[in-house]
């Protein structure tokens, strides 16, 4: 096996035989090995908008997982490939919400809702999707007027589909979906959950004719560890510490939280704090470690002192990395993502709506 000298040799060599034909994008959860090759760090909706921009690039080489890639596929030029070094970095909450099933709850809704009449000329259910999800929910969502949002902007996003819808369906991620809600002033009891293996999704007609807001069941593996009792902990041993938590987390963390925000709220609410803050952080535990070795003015530390990585993002290694470069130079594309035309059209669709509804 190779060593991690000789590895970083390879890798950046390998970058400076294709020079500006490639570029290196790279996920907040991704470890520091990988990250200190990347041209551009972000969180999942910067890596959108980089994949789109980045137009003399021949190769994207996507540091992230398998969502992100097809995400920088339909943004890309479709003469630019784009590269997942490891194919097996996926995402758990992303496959809780297959296209079938949500297809089947489409139905069950459309069907529910056909005798509604709107006075308004408001759809009776608009979808949403977070951007953790496969493309061909995100071209559901373009066919069916709806659209795309991550943890920076789903209260933006939520408007964008009240103005259009009387609901919202909301996939995969149920914490982000009712943190974003209530936050808005939803309340708790018109946002059913959708269990796809039970009829109207275990609800009873009214409930979902009462809905302003349907979730999906998914969740995030890594954000649903956290808990407040290790907030309680944090605030006894800490005193005046503030507690950021990833709107991915549940509830009862966001309510027990001072602020909830996506990976890069979170980078930026460190960055311009006073030197000597303390900060109790509910996400991934690679991002949390880098913050804290970039800002020893402040004292820095995940909420879970054992939690484990994203154990898909962590797939991406720099072996994969130097071996799809390699290849590169070679004239060899590995493991290129690629969603087929149909779905990538409508997928567009969706994004864009997202792009352009930014605050
Ligand atoms: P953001 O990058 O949007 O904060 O999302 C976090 C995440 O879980 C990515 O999978
Ligand atoms: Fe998926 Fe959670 Fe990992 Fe993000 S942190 S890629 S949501 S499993």
């Amino acid at each position: 096996e190779a060593s991690d000298a000789e590895l970083t040799a390879r890798i950046l060599a390998a970058k400076e035989t294709l020079g500006e034909r490639v570029v290196v994008l790279g996920h907040h959860y991704q470890r520091d090995e990988v990250v200190a090759f990347a041209d551009f760090i972000g969180d999942s909706f910067q890596l959108a908008n980089a994949a789109q921009t980045r137009e003399q690039a021949e190769y994207i080489v996507f540091c992230g997982v398998h969502f992100m890639a097809e995400t920088a596929d339909v943004l890309s030029r479709s003469d630019q490939a784009v590269i997942l070094p490891n194919l097996a970095a996926g995402c758990s909450m992303a496959d809780m919400a297959d296209e079938s099933s949500v297809e089947e709850c489409w139905e069950q809704l459309m069907d529910l809702y056909a005798d509604q009449r709107t006075t308004d000329g408001k759809a009776a259910v608009i979808p949403v999707t977070y951007m953790n999800c496969s493309a061909a929910l995100k071209a559901f969502v373009g066919k069916h007027g709806g659209i795309v949002c991550t943890s920076s902007n789903a209260a933006t996003v939520l408007e964008w589909a009240f103005a259009r819808g009387q609901r919202v369906l909301f996939f995969p991620d149920q914490h982000l979906g009712r943190n974003t809600a209530k936050a808005m002033g939803v309340p708790l009891e018109a946002m059913p959950m959708w269990n796809p293996r039970k009829a109207l999704g275990g609800n009873d007609a009214q409930t979902l004719l009462d809905a302003q807001v349907i979730l999906w069941h998914g969740f995030c593996s890594v954000h649903k560890r956290f808990t407040v009792a290790q907030i309680e902990k944090a605030r006894a041993e800490h005193p005046g510490v503030r507690i950021l938590a990833h709107p991915e987390c549940p509830m009862p963390v966001v309510d027990a939280a001072d602020e909830a925000g996506s990976t890069d709220y979170i980078q930026k609410a460190v960055a311009q704090a006073p030197a000597g803050s303390v900060f109790g952080i509910a996400t991934e535990i690679n991002m949390v470690n880098r913050l804290a070795a970039q800002h020893p003015e402040h004292t820095i530390f995940c909420l879970d002192p054992v939690i484990c990585p994203c154990s898909t993002m962590y797939r991406i290694h720099p072996g994969y990395l130097a071996w799809v470069l390699e290849a590169l130079v070679d004239g060899v594309v590995l493991n290129q993502i690629t969603v087929p035309e149909l779905v990538a059209a409508d997928a567009k669709v969706a994004l864009e709506r997202m792009l352009a509804a930014r605050p």
